[in-house]
């Protein structure tokens, strides 16, 4: 997808317009076939009309969060203890991640990958955390590809939204957001199954751009 043509440098720009659209085409050919063609739940392409878009490519992802701190297996793990025994909030922890994102919000579902990077808590009235991670996929196409969420996670509120500020690989310029709501939390182990569902747009307009450029 990325190849560079040195053959444009001999072409009229009439030509090269025409292959900008034709490969354009290609890629929206590719990209469709790649989301719709696979059979993965977790994925599905929008309209983009509905959601006032133009020119990209609209998908919606859900995926659930599993935050798992109890034994044998925990997936996060505080790396800085609170340094104030008398904040409400614990102000100033920091938790390492490397929760499971499967399909449904049991943790036995399908794998579709993995949450890695940190959150600490960044409110000292409200339980408001700062959250800093990237999405791994682990599934067919999008196997290696990465989505990095960071943003403002207000807990105990229904929905929270954070900004997805970019990606690698299939998500090369992604752009969007994830909402994410809590699906359970135990409060005595500190477990936590969170549903993540975030929309990205593939701006086609750039990697035409880049190929040609
Ligand atoms: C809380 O911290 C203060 C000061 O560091 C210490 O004196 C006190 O024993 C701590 N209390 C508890 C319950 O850990
Ligand atoms: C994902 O990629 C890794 C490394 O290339 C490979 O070992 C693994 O089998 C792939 N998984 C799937 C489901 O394709």
């Amino acid at each position: 997808m990325y190849t560079i043509d040195h053959s444009h440098t001999i072409m009229s720009t009439k030509a090269r317009v025409f292959s900008t659209i034709a490969l354009q085409s290609i890629l929206l050919t590719l990209l469709s076939s790649f989301v719709t063609g696979e059979n993965q739940d977790f994925v599905r392409t929008l309209d983009r009309n509905l959601h006032g878009f133009k020119k990209e490519k609209l998908t919606h992802f859900r995926v659930y969060w599993h935050d798992i701190y109890s034994a044998p297996n925990p997936t996060a793990m505080p790396i800085v203890r609170p340094p104030s025994n008398t904040s409400a909030t614990l102000f100033g922890s920091i938790s390492m991640i490397d929760d499971p994102l499967t399909e449904k919000p049991e943790l036995s579902s399908k794998l579709i990958g993995r949450a890695q990077g940190f959150y600490g808590s960044a409110g000292q009235e409200e339980t408001a955390l700062l959250m800093a991670m990237n999405f791994v996929f682990l599934q067919g196409k999008y196997n290696g590809s990465t989505i990095s969420i960071l943003g403002r996670n207000h807990v105990f509120s229904k929905v929270r939204e954070m900004p997805v500020i970019g990606g690698s690989g299939l998500f090369r310029f992604a752009r969007g957001y994830a909402q994410a709501s809590t699906h359970s939390f135990d409060l005595k182990s500190g477990d936590a199954v969170v549903e993540y569902n975030f929309l990205d747009l593939d701006c086609l307009y750039f990697i035409s751009y880049l190929s040609y450029g």
